[in-house]
Parts: C-alpha cells; structure tokens; sequence
C-alpha cells in the first residue's frame, strides 16, 4: 500500500505565543504525520489565508501548488485519504460532513467536536453512514501519566471504583479533555444523566466561543461510578487534573495543588500512609509527544481497519456530558443523556439575554444589521449642497418678482 494522502483544513500560523486567538495546531499535527515516515504524504491545504497555507508548505514540504483558499475546491480535485481539521468549533461540523461526501476515508478534527450539540451529533452520523472514520485531538489519553492511571484502576490498586473527578477551567474548551479522561478511567463508560449549574458573568470567549466561568457538574456512569467535576474558581474542590477514588484508595494525575511533586502520578493507599509517587518518564498532562502518538494511532487504525479508541463515539461520550450541563442549568434540572438537544445551551441563553456577561456586545440582529448597514451607506453619501440650492432658489424667487 502507497503512502496515504493527507490534505489539512485550516493550517495557521505557527504562533509566538501560543494562546485562545490562534495555536496553529495544524503544525503540531504536520510535526505528527512527518513523524511517521513514508506512511503519509502531506499533499494539499486549504485556508482562507493563503498567506498561512503557505508559510505551512514551506515549514513542512509541501507543494505551494497545492494551496487552495477553497476547501471543497481541494476535496474535490485531490482524492485525500485522510483530512486534519485544524480550524475553530464551529467550521468542524460542516467541514467534517463535506469530507466524508467526498469520500474522505478517515478525517482527524481538533477538539471540542462542534459549536452545538445537534451538530456533533450529525457529523459523528453522517461520517458513519457514510464509511469515514472520524477522529478528534484528544490526545492527553496517550500521556503515561493518564495510561498509567487506568491500568492502576483495572489492576485494582485503589480497590472498586467509585468516582472520577476533573477540574480545570471550563468545561467546554478544556473541559473537552477533562472528561474525556474521566471517561477514559472509568472504563469509557456512558453517563446515563448530569446535574450542573454554571456561572457565567463575565465575558469569556475561547476560539469563537462562549465558555463559562465557574462550572459544578455531577453526572452517573451506566456501571454506577459518578463522576464530579469543578472548573474555574471552584478549582480547588478536586485540586488535581484528574482523579480517580475507589473503595481502597486513590490515584490522581497532575497538576496538583500548589507546590512541587516529584511526578505527575500518585496513589494513596487507605490505611498505608500518604501518597506514592510513580514514575511516568517526565510526563505531565501536555506532553510530549501526545499527538505524535494520538495521530499514529489513528493512522495505524486507518490502516488496518481496526477501531481507534480517538473515534468519534468516545468524543461523544464527552460531548453529552458538556452540553447536557449547560442545558442542566438551563432547565434547572437533571438531563438524561443523551440530551435531546440541537443547540448550545449556554449560547442560547446569552443570545436570548438570560445571561448577560460583562464585557459581552452582542451581534446585532439580521433586521437591525441591515437597518445599520443602510445608515451606514447613507452616511457616506456625499452631504447635499444645501448653501448652492439655496442660492439658486433665491435666485429663481428674484426672477419672479
Ligand atoms: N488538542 C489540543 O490540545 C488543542 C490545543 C489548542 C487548540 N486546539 C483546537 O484546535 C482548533 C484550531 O485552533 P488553532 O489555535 O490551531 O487555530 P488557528 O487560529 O491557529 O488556525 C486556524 C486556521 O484556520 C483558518 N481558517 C479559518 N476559516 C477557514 C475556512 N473556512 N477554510 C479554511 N481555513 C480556514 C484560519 O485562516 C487559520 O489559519 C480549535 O478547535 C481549538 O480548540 C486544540
């Protein structure tokens, strides 16, 4: 089998300064698939910014050419195996959907899935209706730290499973990762129903979208461990990543809180003293290497036809959880999952002014968009002469006397 063909949607910039207004994370993925050898060829790109895609080619070999500023342009003519997508939440659904109707064998998309809960759930459908295999960026799975958890939690270290716990700081754009690992060490269970309340006061918008300030969320897996989850200020609730209680003891993954620790991986057993640091080889929850080993997986799986623990029905898992929170404080109630949802609760409060964050202009509405753009038009008319019209009426009223 000849090298896979890989083409990228949305390249970036390699940044300065990594941070919410751009990562360029199609270059953390490149770095991946050149990783990999002869087993991919990175052969076109697509970004409206042509300036971006070339700089991209330059960095890692590819073709200027094979630069479109038109993605369904690129899907059309160049028969791709494989797509990353490297853009923002709400460009993923449809640029997801549009590979898998080209024919896209296997598509590798950033995280959070989509902007909204109905959209998640039509490109997880669609891709597998139509045969493409979708993957997402949850790439922290792959850390020692977090492999090494789990494989404590099925030997029995901390006895039976009880609880899973995450903090970090929202649950939407983090928070995408944070429970996806708690799935991932309770077994990549399904939560039958989730309990939240949010805080959202001030304005907090992360790659286009809104995120909330403080979270507390509690949800039931089908096998009975809950799972807890604080992000924001409440932080110090569980003051771990990520952790993990059973009836006999409990591990948790760094960051923890402050001071310094030796790992980033540590067990208490109940009744032998404090905790045990292992070893994870200098790995934290970041890195390195995660989506080196997150992107060979996939291609290894696409390769073999086997199923890849990054699919599409595990980020969904995750998916469920983070909108049926934000419709749990919506409804001020319990939401079984899956939720029956097709938008994104905590947008549609803000857009319906139930939530009003400080700092936060909303769009004007299509009809007062339009009313703005006319006056805007009319303000840059040309003033009308008024002085020369007066004259010449002056003028024709002296011609009557
Ligand atoms: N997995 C992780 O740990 C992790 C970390 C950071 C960011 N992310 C995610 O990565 C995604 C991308 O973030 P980023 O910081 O890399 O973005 P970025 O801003 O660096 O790059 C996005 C690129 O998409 C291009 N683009 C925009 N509209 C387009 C269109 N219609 N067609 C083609 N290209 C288009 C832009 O011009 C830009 O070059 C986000 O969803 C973010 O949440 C993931």
């Amino acid at each position: 089998m000849g090298a896979m063909r890989v083409g990228f949607i949305g390249t970036g910039k390699k940044p300065e300064k990594p941070g919410p207004l751009g990562y360029g994370m199609a270059h953390q993925h490149a770095a991946a698939y050149k990783s990999l050898g002869g087993q991919v060829e990175i052969v076109a790109v697509a970004d409206i910014s042509r300036e971006n895609a070339e700089a991209f080619c330059g960095m890692f070999g590819v073709d200027p050419a094979k630069v479109y500023t038109d993605y369904p342009k690129m899907l059309k003519n160049e028969k791709l195996d494989l797509v990353s997508i490297c853009t923002w939440p709400r460009l993923h659904a449809p640029m997801a959907i549009a590979c898998a109707k080209a024919g896209v064998k296997g598509v590798y998309c950033e995280k959070p899935m989509a902007d909204d809960f109905g959209s998640a759930r039509k490109m997880h459908e669609t891709c597998a209706r139509l045969g493409t295999r979708l993957g997402f960026n949850h790439q922290r799975r792959y850390g020692r730290p977090f492999r090494q958890a789990r494989k404590l939690i099925d030997e029995g270290a901390i006895g039976k499973l009880q609880q899973v716990q995450f903090t970090c700081g929202d649950i939407y754009d983090y928070g995408t990762h944070s429970i996806d690992l708690s799935n991932y060490l309770a077994g990549e269970q399904r939560a039958k129903w989730v309990l939240a309340q949010i805080d959202y006061t001030q304005a907090k918008v992360i790659f286009g979208m809104h995120c909330e300030n403080q979270a507390v969320v509690i949800w039931e897996y089908e096998n009975g461990v809950m799972g807890f989850g604080a992000t924001g200020p409440g932080r110090p609730l569980v003051n771990a990543h990520n952790r993990a209680v059973g009836s006999e003891g409990i591990v948790e993954v760094g960051p923890f809180e402050q001071g310094e620790h030796p790992t980033q991986l540590r067990i208490r057993r109940f009744g032998q003293g404090g905790w045990e640091y292992l070893d994870c080889g200098g790995e934290h929850c970041h890195g390195p290497g995660y989506i080196e080993r997150a992107i060979g997986d996939f291609v290894a799986c696409l390769r073999d036809g086997r199923p890849c623990e990054l699919e599409s029905g595990a980020a969904m898992r995750a998916t469920e959880i983070i909108f049926g929170a934000y419709e749990s404080s919506r409804r001020r109630a319990r939401i079984e999952l899956p939720p029956k949802l097709t938008d994104n609760p905590l947008v549609a409060m803000v857009e319906a002014g139930d939530l009003k964050p400080a700092g936060w202009t909303p769009a004007p509405k299509p009809k007062a968009a339009k009313k703005q753009a006319r006056a805007a038009k009319k303000a840059k008319k040309p003033a009308k002469k008024k002085p020369a019209k007066q004259k010449a009426a002056k003028k024709k009223a002296g011609r009557r006397k």
